[in-house]
């Protein structure tokens, strides 16, 4: 059942290029340029109409939320929020009846994003859900929807839910782009046939398990590590950070790069790793900066970087080569590696990679 791997999370991981593909088959039309989701279509004008579009989520899917904060707003200029399903619920947040609320869930029965949805139909917001399980509380709770069909997830560390998550609200963006005009026909074509292609990028990150796991063993008796990125791959150091300290037990912490000098640069010392997320797309020279930053302070420096790449090269302790992509689809790539360094380290470690302790695969407490 773990179809040959030690794991299901390595089985999941391996699995992304394939549910990629399956959770926009149908939908991304790229050689006619079309976007659809029937969930999108039937409610395009709550969308169109909406001044903001509010994303509740916990976890993973909360950081899938934070890439999408970025590409709806570059995409489709609708300014977005994104909030803890927890701090949301809590707080007595403004809830507009023209706020279009979207609510991701891989398992869809998390306790507080279904709170979260309650609060916001309760003032007549319109609620979207991006589930995986079909039939799932969050599914029926919704107003409508679309699944990622990436298959279940049995490892507790999510990782094709959030790849697929983000693919859902990246074509989310691109259908309300090309309703509200507000990429050139020239950029939005680029991205439908670039996002075609993502499944073979995918598969082709896959093949930095080696460089992964090498990296790993190196590292394993790390007791922290800092993830970094900027812009769109802010999200995915979190992301990373996070699925460590899942899995491995070890202290990890994500940033945006530039907010270094406002406080952890502090922790840098020769037995701190700290991974970079730096694409030569997105403020490149300003991620080598930081990076220069770092190793003066003789922190070790882990690098995911686009194929070709001299620079990060020529200062980085490790380099991790991932295709080269459109910026707002580096995510989908970048992440790829990180959910692979987590993985060997954890194994390494000795440690139960599918369940990890203190956790659940759905948290149905508040
Ligand atoms: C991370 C993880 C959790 C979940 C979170 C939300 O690997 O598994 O952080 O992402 O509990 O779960 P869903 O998406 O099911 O609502």
């Amino acid at each position: 059942e773990k179809g040959g791997y030690d794991h299901f999370m390595m089985k999941e991981i391996y699995e992304q290029p394939s549910v990629i593909k399956d959770t926009y088959r149908g939908r991304l039309l790229a050689n006619i340029g079309i976007v659809q989701m029937s969930g999108v279509e039937d409610n395009l004008e709550k969308f169109l109409n909406a001044k903001r579009i509010l994303v509740v989520a916990c976890g993973t899917s909360w950081h899938a939320g934070l890439v999408a904060e970025y590409i709806i707003e570059e995409f489709s200029r609708i300014p977005v929020e994104v909030e803890y399903a927890s701090e949301f619920r809590y707080r007595n947040p403004i809830i507009n009846k023209d706020d279009v609320v979207i609510a991701i869930s891989q398992s869809g029965e998390t306790a507080d994003t279904l709170a979260a949805i309650k609060l916001a139909k309760e003032n007549g917001a319109f609620v979207f859900g991006v589930c995986n399980v079909v039939g799932s509380s969050i599914s029926r709770e919704t107003h409508a929807g679309a699944y990622t069909h990436a298959g279940p997830e049995i490892g507790v560390a999510s990782t094709k839910a959030f790849t697929t998550q983000i693919t859902i609200l990246t074509l989310l963006a691109l259908r309300l782009a090309k309703a509200k005009g507000t990429l050139s026909n020239s950029d939005y074509q680029r991205y439908l046939l670039e996002l075609e292609l993502i499944p073979e990028k995918v598969e082709e990150a896959l093949l930095t398990n080696d460089i992964a796991k090498k990296i790993a063993e190196i590292y394993k008796d790390a007791s922290n590590c800092l993830y970094l990125g900027r812009g769109y791959n802010f999200p995915v150091a979190l992301e990373g950070a996070l699925k460590l300290k899942e899995i491995s037990y070890i202290h990890a912490e994500g940033y945006p790069a530039a907010e270094m000098k406002h406080g952890p640069i502090a922790l840098i010392d020769e037995s701190m790793p700290v991974i970079v997320i730096a694409p030569n797309k997105g403020h490149y020279d300003k991620v080598v900066s930081n990076i220069q930053e770092i190793k003066s302070r003789s922190g070790k420096i882990i690098a995911v970087v686009t194929k070709g790449d001299t620079q990060v090269k020529a200062l980085a302790d490790h380099v991790i080569e991932i295709p080269e992509t459109n910026e707002p689809f580096t995510p989908l790539l970048t992440t790829i590696p990180l959910q692979l360094l987590s993985y060997h380290i954890a194994v390494l470690r000795g440690c139960n990679v599918d369940q990890p302790r203190n956790l659940a695969k759905s948290v149905t407490v508040e």
